[in-house]
Protein backbone atom coordinates (compact mmCIF):
# COMPACT_ATOMS: atom_id res chain seq x y z
CA UNK A 1 0.00 0.00 0.00
CA UNK A 2 1.25 3.41 -1.33
CA UNK A 3 1.93 5.46 2.02
CA UNK A 4 0.67 8.87 1.36
CA UNK A 5 2.25 12.06 3.75
CA UNK A 6 -0.50 13.15 5.93
CA UNK A 7 -1.52 16.94 5.05
CA UNK A 8 -0.52 19.74 7.11
CA UNK A 9 -1.16 23.40 8.13
CA UNK A 10 1.40 25.60 6.19
CA UNK A 11 2.44 27.04 9.98
CA UNK A 12 0.65 28.02 13.25
CA UNK A 13 -1.79 31.12 11.95
CA UNK A 14 -3.09 29.03 8.93
CA UNK A 15 -4.15 26.24 11.88
CA UNK A 16 -5.16 28.74 14.03
CA UNK A 17 -7.31 30.57 12.07
CA UNK A 18 -8.84 27.41 10.93
CA UNK A 19 -9.78 26.54 14.27
CA UNK A 20 -10.85 30.05 15.28
CA UNK A 21 -13.33 29.30 11.88
CA UNK A 22 -14.01 26.30 13.29
CA UNK A 23 -15.62 28.35 16.43
CA UNK A 24 -16.80 31.51 15.53
CA UNK A 25 -19.83 31.11 13.74
CA UNK A 26 -23.26 31.35 13.76
CA UNK A 27 -23.37 29.92 17.17
CA UNK A 28 -21.33 33.47 18.23
CA UNK A 29 -23.22 36.14 16.51
CA UNK A 30 -26.87 34.78 16.48
CA UNK A 31 -26.95 32.49 20.02
CA UNK A 32 -24.51 33.83 22.47
CA UNK A 33 -26.53 37.27 22.15
CA UNK A 34 -29.81 35.75 22.74
CA UNK A 35 -29.23 33.27 25.50
CA UNK A 36 -27.52 36.39 27.00
CA UNK A 37 -29.99 38.62 27.13
CA UNK A 38 -32.78 35.71 28.24
CA UNK A 39 -30.73 34.39 31.14
CA UNK A 40 -29.24 37.37 33.37
CA UNK A 41 -27.21 39.53 31.05
CA UNK A 42 -23.70 39.89 32.38
CA UNK A 43 -24.60 37.05 34.95
CA UNK A 44 -24.96 34.75 32.21
CA UNK A 45 -21.38 35.74 30.53
CA UNK A 46 -19.74 35.29 33.68
CA UNK A 47 -21.33 32.05 33.98
CA UNK A 48 -20.52 31.34 30.46
CA UNK A 49 -17.20 31.78 30.85
CA UNK A 50 -16.59 29.75 33.89
CA UNK A 51 -18.09 27.15 32.29
CA UNK A 52 -15.85 27.58 29.06
CA UNK A 53 -12.52 27.31 31.35
CA UNK A 54 -13.90 25.13 33.53
CA UNK A 55 -15.15 22.30 31.03
CA UNK A 56 -14.38 24.18 27.35
CA UNK A 57 -10.86 24.76 27.35
CA UNK A 58 -9.59 21.39 29.39
CA UNK A 59 -11.82 19.33 26.68
CA UNK A 60 -11.20 21.28 24.09
CA UNK A 61 -7.17 20.55 24.81
CA UNK A 62 -8.09 16.77 25.39
CA UNK A 63 -9.51 17.08 21.35
CA UNK A 64 -6.13 18.70 20.53
CA UNK A 65 -3.71 16.03 22.15
CA UNK A 66 -5.82 13.19 20.93
CA UNK A 67 -5.65 14.48 17.46
CA UNK A 68 -2.56 15.79 16.83
CA UNK A 69 -0.79 12.69 18.75
CA UNK A 70 -2.52 10.28 16.32
CA UNK A 71 -2.24 11.97 13.03
CA UNK A 72 -5.38 10.25 12.44
CA UNK A 73 -9.24 11.27 11.72
CA UNK A 74 -11.37 10.46 14.97
CA UNK A 75 -12.49 6.89 14.60
CA UNK A 76 -8.85 5.83 14.41
CA UNK A 77 -7.25 8.12 16.31
CA UNK A 78 -9.25 6.63 18.69
CA UNK A 79 -8.91 3.19 18.15
CA UNK A 80 -4.80 4.54 17.98
CA UNK A 81 -4.88 5.33 21.37
CA UNK A 82 -7.61 3.20 23.35
CA UNK A 83 -8.22 0.12 20.69
CA UNK A 84 -11.72 -0.77 19.20
CA UNK A 85 -13.58 -0.39 22.12
CA UNK A 86 -13.16 3.43 21.51
CA UNK A 87 -14.99 3.46 17.97
CA UNK A 88 -18.03 3.78 18.87
CA UNK A 89 -17.31 7.38 20.09
CA UNK A 90 -15.80 7.97 17.12
CA UNK A 91 -18.43 7.20 15.48
CA UNK A 92 -20.55 8.99 17.26
CA UNK A 93 -18.46 12.07 16.65
CA UNK A 94 -18.99 11.57 12.64
CA UNK A 95 -22.77 10.77 13.39
CA UNK A 96 -22.85 14.41 14.89
CA UNK A 97 -21.12 16.18 12.24
CA UNK A 98 -23.70 14.98 10.05
CA UNK A 99 -26.86 15.88 12.16
CA UNK A 100 -25.06 19.52 13.00
CA UNK A 101 -24.44 20.37 9.37
CA UNK A 102 -27.49 18.79 8.15
CA UNK A 103 -29.22 21.80 10.01
CA UNK A 104 -26.77 24.46 9.97
CA UNK A 105 -26.55 24.34 6.28
CA UNK A 106 -30.24 25.26 5.99
CA UNK A 107 -29.58 28.41 8.54
CA UNK A 108 -26.57 29.11 6.90
CA UNK A 109 -28.59 29.36 3.57
CA UNK A 110 -31.02 31.77 5.05
CA UNK A 111 -27.99 34.39 5.45
CA UNK A 112 -26.66 33.57 2.26
CA UNK A 113 -30.21 34.62 0.82
CA UNK A 114 -30.44 37.82 2.86
CA UNK A 115 -26.82 38.72 1.54
CA UNK A 116 -28.43 38.22 -1.94
CA UNK A 117 -31.65 40.78 -0.75
CA UNK A 118 -29.34 42.92 0.85
CA UNK A 119 -26.94 43.70 -2.53
CA UNK A 120 -29.68 43.20 -5.20
CA UNK A 121 -33.01 44.99 -3.17
CA UNK A 122 -32.19 46.56 -0.12
CA UNK A 123 -34.89 44.98 2.88
CA UNK A 124 -38.37 45.93 2.70
CA UNK A 125 -40.94 46.51 5.51
CA UNK A 126 -42.29 43.37 5.30
CA UNK A 127 -39.22 41.52 6.39
CA UNK A 128 -41.38 39.52 8.63
CA UNK A 129 -43.72 37.80 6.45
CA UNK A 130 -40.45 37.40 3.94
CA UNK A 131 -38.60 35.18 6.54
CA UNK A 132 -42.00 32.85 6.39
CA UNK A 133 -41.06 32.23 2.71
CA UNK A 134 -37.38 32.28 2.68
CA UNK A 135 -37.08 29.89 5.88
CA UNK A 136 -39.18 27.20 5.13
CA UNK A 137 -40.01 24.74 2.13
CA UNK A 138 -38.07 25.11 -1.60
CA UNK A 139 -36.66 28.62 -1.29
CA UNK A 140 -35.21 27.33 1.84
CA UNK A 141 -33.63 23.66 0.45
CA UNK A 142 -32.09 25.30 -3.00
CA UNK A 143 -30.21 27.91 -0.71
CA UNK A 144 -29.23 24.91 1.44
CA UNK A 145 -27.86 23.46 -1.47
CA UNK A 146 -26.22 25.89 -2.90
CA UNK A 147 -24.57 26.76 0.22
CA UNK A 148 -23.47 22.67 0.83
CA UNK A 149 -21.66 23.18 -2.87
CA UNK A 150 -19.71 25.51 -1.35
CA UNK A 151 -18.45 24.05 1.57
CA UNK A 152 -17.90 20.60 -0.47
CA UNK A 153 -16.08 22.78 -3.08
CA UNK A 154 -13.77 24.52 -0.55
CA UNK A 155 -13.21 20.86 1.47
CA UNK A 156 -12.42 18.91 -1.89
CA UNK A 157 -10.04 22.01 -2.46
CA UNK A 158 -7.73 19.81 0.47
CA UNK A 159 -6.59 21.28 4.10
CA UNK A 160 -4.35 23.83 3.00
CA UNK A 161 -5.70 25.08 -0.22
CA UNK A 162 -9.17 24.40 0.83
CA UNK A 163 -9.69 25.07 4.23
CA UNK A 164 -6.74 27.05 5.47
CA UNK A 165 -6.76 29.13 2.41
CA UNK A 166 -10.34 30.40 3.19
CA UNK A 167 -10.01 30.76 7.04
CA UNK A 168 -7.00 32.95 5.76
CA UNK A 169 -8.92 35.60 3.70
CA UNK A 170 -11.98 35.30 5.83
CA UNK A 171 -11.71 35.25 9.25
CA UNK A 172 -9.56 38.67 9.59
CA UNK A 173 -12.28 40.47 7.62
CA UNK A 174 -15.23 38.88 10.08
CA UNK A 175 -13.36 40.47 12.93
CA UNK A 176 -13.05 43.78 10.77
CA UNK A 177 -16.33 43.77 10.23
CA UNK A 178 -17.83 42.66 13.70
CA UNK A 179 -15.97 45.39 15.58
CA UNK A 180 -16.64 48.04 12.62
CA UNK A 181 -20.41 47.44 12.60
CA UNK A 182 -20.24 46.92 16.60
CA UNK A 183 -18.54 50.57 16.86
CA UNK A 184 -21.10 52.08 13.91
CA UNK A 185 -23.80 50.74 16.63
CA UNK A 186 -22.98 53.41 19.61
CA UNK A 187 -23.58 56.27 17.29
CA UNK A 188 -27.49 55.15 17.19
CA UNK A 189 -30.33 56.43 19.29
CA UNK A 190 -31.27 53.59 20.99
CA UNK A 191 -27.76 52.38 21.37
CA UNK A 192 -27.80 52.57 25.42
CA UNK A 193 -30.85 50.82 25.71
CA UNK A 194 -29.61 47.95 23.37
CA UNK A 195 -26.78 47.52 26.24
CA UNK A 196 -29.32 47.30 28.86
CA UNK A 197 -30.96 45.10 27.40
CA UNK A 198 -28.12 42.84 26.37
CA UNK A 199 -26.14 42.92 30.05
CA UNK A 200 -28.93 43.59 32.82
CA UNK A 201 -27.70 42.12 35.50
CA UNK A 202 -29.93 39.50 37.02
CA UNK A 203 -27.92 36.92 39.44
CA UNK A 204 -30.88 35.38 40.59
CA UNK A 205 -31.46 33.29 37.06
CA UNK A 206 -28.07 31.58 37.94
CA UNK A 207 -29.43 29.50 40.54
CA UNK A 208 -31.71 27.76 38.03
CA UNK A 209 -30.31 24.84 35.93
CA UNK A 210 -31.82 25.22 32.74
CA UNK A 211 -29.35 28.56 32.77
CA UNK A 212 -26.56 26.33 33.72
CA UNK A 213 -27.54 24.26 31.17
CA UNK A 214 -27.70 26.47 28.78
CA UNK A 215 -24.25 27.93 29.36
CA UNK A 216 -22.56 24.23 28.71
CA UNK A 217 -24.33 23.52 25.87
CA UNK A 218 -23.23 27.15 24.34
CA UNK A 219 -20.27 26.77 25.97
CA UNK A 220 -19.69 23.02 23.71
CA UNK A 221 -21.26 24.02 20.64
CA UNK A 222 -19.67 27.30 20.21
CA UNK A 223 -16.18 26.02 20.48
CA UNK A 224 -16.74 23.31 18.48
CA UNK A 225 -16.47 20.79 20.85
CA UNK A 226 -17.47 16.64 21.18
CA UNK A 227 -17.81 15.75 17.94
CA UNK A 228 -14.13 15.64 16.69
CA UNK A 229 -14.34 18.73 14.39
CA UNK A 230 -11.22 20.33 16.78
CA UNK A 231 -9.84 16.77 17.03
CA UNK A 232 -9.50 16.52 13.16
CA UNK A 233 -8.00 19.61 13.04
CA UNK A 234 -5.33 19.39 14.89
CA UNK A 235 -4.67 16.18 13.43
CA UNK A 236 -2.90 18.10 11.02
CA UNK A 237 -0.76 19.50 13.17
CA UNK A 238 3.08 18.99 13.45
CA UNK A 239 4.57 18.00 17.15
CA UNK A 240 6.18 21.66 17.73
CA UNK A 241 3.19 22.85 18.41
CA UNK A 242 2.16 24.55 21.78
CA UNK A 243 -1.29 23.20 22.62
CA UNK A 244 -2.21 24.88 25.75
CA UNK A 245 -1.20 28.40 23.95
CA UNK A 246 -3.58 27.34 20.84
CA UNK A 247 -6.24 26.48 23.07
CA UNK A 248 -6.41 29.94 24.93
CA UNK A 249 -6.10 31.55 21.45
CA UNK A 250 -8.79 29.74 20.05
CA UNK A 251 -10.74 29.98 23.17
CA UNK A 252 -10.51 33.75 23.54
CA UNK A 253 -11.23 34.29 19.99
CA UNK A 254 -14.54 32.50 20.29
CA UNK A 255 -15.61 34.40 23.32
CA UNK A 256 -14.27 37.59 22.23
CA UNK A 257 -16.29 37.65 18.75
CA UNK A 258 -19.62 36.50 20.84
CA UNK A 259 -19.53 39.22 23.34
CA UNK A 260 -18.77 41.76 20.50
CA UNK A 261 -21.17 40.52 18.54
CA UNK A 262 -23.99 41.08 21.09
CA UNK A 263 -22.54 44.66 21.46
CA UNK A 264 -23.29 44.77 17.66
CA UNK A 265 -26.80 43.52 17.61
CA UNK A 266 -28.61 44.98 19.87
CA UNK A 267 -28.55 48.23 20.17
CA UNK A 268 -29.64 47.64 16.06
CA UNK A 269 -32.90 46.35 17.32
CA UNK A 270 -33.38 49.09 20.03
CA UNK A 271 -32.38 52.07 17.78
CA UNK A 272 -35.53 51.15 15.86
CA UNK A 273 -37.44 50.25 18.65
CA UNK A 274 -38.17 46.79 18.21
CA UNK A 275 -37.80 45.40 21.11
CA UNK A 276 -40.50 43.38 22.20
CA UNK A 277 -40.02 41.43 18.98
CA UNK A 278 -36.96 39.76 19.67
CA UNK A 279 -38.06 37.66 22.61
CA UNK A 280 -40.39 35.96 20.00
CA UNK A 281 -38.46 33.17 18.84
CA UNK A 282 -34.95 32.37 18.56
CA UNK A 283 -34.58 33.16 15.07
CA UNK A 284 -36.58 36.44 15.60
CA UNK A 285 -34.04 38.66 16.16
CA UNK A 286 -31.46 37.69 13.32
CA UNK A 287 -33.74 36.63 11.06
CA UNK A 288 -36.55 38.73 11.50
CA UNK A 289 -35.94 42.28 13.48
CA UNK A 290 -32.76 42.80 12.25
CA UNK A 291 -33.99 43.15 8.65
CA UNK A 292 -36.95 45.13 9.55
CA UNK A 293 -34.27 47.42 10.83
CA UNK A 294 -31.83 47.40 8.15
CA UNK A 295 -35.23 47.77 6.02
CA UNK A 296 -35.98 51.20 8.11
CA UNK A 297 -32.66 52.63 7.41
CA UNK A 298 -32.30 53.74 4.22
CA UNK A 299 -29.04 53.39 2.28
CA UNK A 300 -27.28 52.81 5.83
CA UNK A 301 -29.48 49.97 6.42
CA UNK A 302 -28.68 47.98 3.02
CA UNK A 303 -24.78 48.34 3.14
CA UNK A 304 -24.62 47.68 6.63
CA UNK A 305 -27.25 45.05 6.15
CA UNK A 306 -25.20 43.26 3.33
CA UNK A 307 -22.07 43.30 5.30
CA UNK A 308 -23.53 42.13 8.66
CA UNK A 309 -25.29 39.01 6.39
CA UNK A 310 -22.22 38.15 4.86
CA UNK A 311 -20.21 37.91 8.01
CA UNK A 312 -22.91 35.87 9.09
CA UNK A 313 -22.77 33.83 5.86
CA UNK A 314 -18.62 33.42 6.04
CA UNK A 315 -18.40 32.76 10.06
CA UNK A 316 -21.10 29.91 8.75
CA UNK A 317 -19.10 28.88 6.15
CA UNK A 318 -15.64 28.39 8.04
CA UNK A 319 -17.94 26.36 10.90
CA UNK A 320 -19.78 24.59 7.87
CA UNK A 321 -16.32 22.91 6.72
CA UNK A 322 -14.80 22.01 9.83
CA UNK A 323 -18.14 19.86 10.48
CA UNK A 324 -17.50 18.22 6.90
CA UNK A 325 -13.92 17.75 7.58
CA UNK A 326 -14.68 15.36 10.41
CA UNK A 327 -17.14 13.16 7.98
CA UNK A 328 -14.62 13.82 5.09
CA UNK A 329 -11.26 12.53 6.86
CA UNK A 330 -12.94 9.74 8.21
CA UNK A 331 -14.08 8.15 4.58
CA UNK A 332 -10.80 8.96 3.31
CA UNK A 333 -9.16 7.00 5.96
CA UNK A 334 -11.97 4.16 5.98
CA UNK A 335 -12.28 3.53 2.77
CA UNK A 336 -9.41 4.82 1.26
CA UNK A 337 -11.26 6.90 -1.25
CA UNK A 338 -9.66 10.47 -2.96
CA UNK A 339 -10.75 13.31 -0.69
CA UNK A 340 -12.97 14.22 -3.96
CA UNK A 341 -15.27 11.54 -3.71
CA UNK A 342 -15.08 11.30 0.37
CA UNK A 343 -16.73 15.06 0.48
CA UNK A 344 -18.87 14.52 -2.82
CA UNK A 345 -20.66 11.66 -1.54
CA UNK A 346 -20.79 12.85 2.22
CA UNK A 347 -21.81 16.13 1.28
CA UNK A 348 -24.82 14.68 -0.80
CA UNK A 349 -25.88 12.55 2.02
CA UNK A 350 -25.55 15.40 4.28
CA UNK A 351 -27.65 18.13 1.92
CA UNK A 352 -30.65 15.09 1.74
CA UNK A 353 -30.62 14.67 5.48
CA UNK A 354 -31.32 18.74 5.64
CA UNK A 355 -34.51 18.05 3.68
CA UNK A 356 -36.78 17.83 7.20
CA UNK A 357 -34.90 21.08 8.99
CA UNK A 358 -35.61 22.77 5.07
CA UNK A 359 -39.38 22.20 5.42
CA UNK A 360 -39.92 22.81 8.84
CA UNK A 361 -38.11 25.00 11.36
CA UNK A 362 -39.73 23.15 14.50
CA UNK A 363 -37.88 19.98 13.05
CA UNK A 364 -34.79 22.42 12.71
CA UNK A 365 -35.04 23.36 16.01
CA UNK A 366 -35.36 20.03 17.87
CA UNK A 367 -32.26 18.61 15.98
CA UNK A 368 -30.40 21.26 17.43
CA UNK A 369 -31.49 20.56 20.75
CA UNK A 370 -30.81 17.28 20.20
CA UNK A 371 -27.36 18.36 19.30
CA UNK A 372 -26.36 20.46 22.05
CA UNK A 373 -27.83 18.78 24.86
CA UNK A 374 -27.53 14.87 24.43
CA UNK A 375 -24.68 14.51 21.19
CA UNK A 376 -21.90 17.34 22.35
CA UNK A 377 -22.23 16.78 26.10
CA UNK A 378 -22.37 12.70 25.30
CA UNK A 379 -19.22 13.13 23.22
CA UNK A 380 -17.08 15.12 25.23
CA UNK A 381 -17.98 13.79 28.74
CA UNK A 382 -16.97 10.21 27.25
CA UNK A 383 -13.68 12.00 25.64
CA UNK A 384 -12.76 13.24 29.08
CA UNK A 385 -13.01 10.24 30.53
CA UNK A 386 -10.81 8.23 27.78
CA UNK A 387 -8.24 11.16 27.98
CA UNK A 388 -8.37 11.19 31.57
CA UNK A 389 -8.21 7.74 32.87
CA UNK A 390 -7.68 5.57 29.53
CA UNK A 391 -5.51 6.82 27.16
CA UNK A 392 -1.62 5.82 27.61
CA UNK A 393 -0.17 8.77 28.42
CA UNK A 394 -1.63 11.87 27.49
CA UNK A 395 0.59 14.02 29.47
CA UNK A 396 3.74 13.13 27.03
CA UNK A 397 1.40 13.84 24.18
CA UNK A 398 0.07 17.13 25.54
CA UNK A 399 3.41 18.08 26.40
CA UNK A 400 5.09 18.20 23.42
CA UNK A 401 5.75 21.81 22.48
CA UNK A 402 5.23 22.80 25.72
CA UNK A 403 7.75 21.55 27.92
CA UNK A 404 7.49 24.73 29.86
CA UNK A 405 4.02 24.32 31.17
CA UNK A 406 3.26 23.12 34.82
CA UNK A 407 -0.26 22.99 35.57
CA UNK A 408 -1.09 20.08 33.21
CA UNK A 409 -1.75 17.77 36.30
CA UNK A 410 -4.10 20.38 36.93
CA UNK A 411 -6.00 19.61 33.71
CA UNK A 412 -5.85 15.84 34.22
CA UNK A 413 -7.61 16.56 37.15
CA UNK A 414 -10.15 18.59 35.54
CA UNK A 415 -10.53 15.92 33.18
CA UNK A 416 -10.99 12.52 35.15
CA UNK A 417 -13.18 14.04 37.69
CA UNK A 418 -14.65 17.65 37.50
CA UNK A 419 -15.86 17.43 33.81
CA UNK A 420 -17.29 14.31 34.08
CA UNK A 421 -19.23 15.23 36.96
CA UNK A 422 -20.78 18.10 35.80
CA UNK A 423 -21.14 16.84 32.25
CA UNK A 424 -22.81 13.81 33.58
CA UNK A 425 -25.08 16.06 36.09
CA UNK A 426 -25.95 18.08 32.92
CA UNK A 427 -26.81 15.16 30.40
CA UNK A 428 -29.00 13.62 33.00
CA UNK A 429 -31.08 16.19 34.02
CA UNK A 430 -31.72 17.89 30.56
CA UNK A 431 -32.67 14.60 29.41
CA UNK A 432 -36.98 15.10 30.02
CA UNK A 433 -36.32 18.68 28.51
CA UNK A 434 -35.48 17.20 24.98
CA UNK A 435 -37.58 14.56 24.91
CA UNK A 436 -40.55 16.34 25.68
CA UNK A 437 -39.12 18.80 22.93
CA UNK A 438 -39.19 15.79 20.34
CA UNK A 439 -42.35 14.47 21.54
CA UNK A 440 -44.20 18.14 20.85
CA UNK A 441 -43.27 17.46 16.95
CA UNK A 442 -45.53 14.81 16.79
N1 LIG B 1 -18.84 26.44 16.66
C1 LIG B 1 -19.78 26.67 15.61
C2 LIG B 1 -20.60 27.90 15.92
O1 LIG B 1 -20.45 28.53 16.93
C3 LIG B 1 -20.68 25.49 15.37
C4 LIG B 1 -19.99 24.18 15.33
C5 LIG B 1 -20.30 23.19 16.23
C6 LIG B 1 -19.00 23.93 14.38
C7 LIG B 1 -19.66 21.98 16.23
C8 LIG B 1 -18.33 22.71 14.37
C9 LIG B 1 -18.66 21.74 15.29
O2 LIG B 1 -21.43 28.29 15.16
Amino acid sequence: MAIQRREQWSGRLGFVLAAVGSAVGLGNMWRFSYLTAENGGAAFVLLYVAMTALIGLPVLLAEFTVGRGARKSPIQALVHFGGTAWRPLGALFVASGFLILSYYSVIAGWTLRYSLVALVQGFGPQAAERFGEVATGWDAFGFHLGFMAITIAIVAGGVRKGIERTALIVMPTLFVVVAGIALYAVTLDGAAAGYRYYLQTDFGKLLSFEVLHQATGQAFFSLSLGMGAMLTFASYLSREHHLPNESLVVGGADFGVAFVAGLMVFPLIFALGLSQEVGESTVGALFITLPTAFGEMGMAGRVVGFVFFVALLVGALTSALSLLEVVVSSAIDAFGWPRMRAALVAGALIALLGVPSAWSTDILGVFDGIANNVLLITGALVLSIFVGWFMPDPMAEVSAGAEGVRWFFLWRTLLRFVVPIVLGVILVLGLPDTFVSIASLF
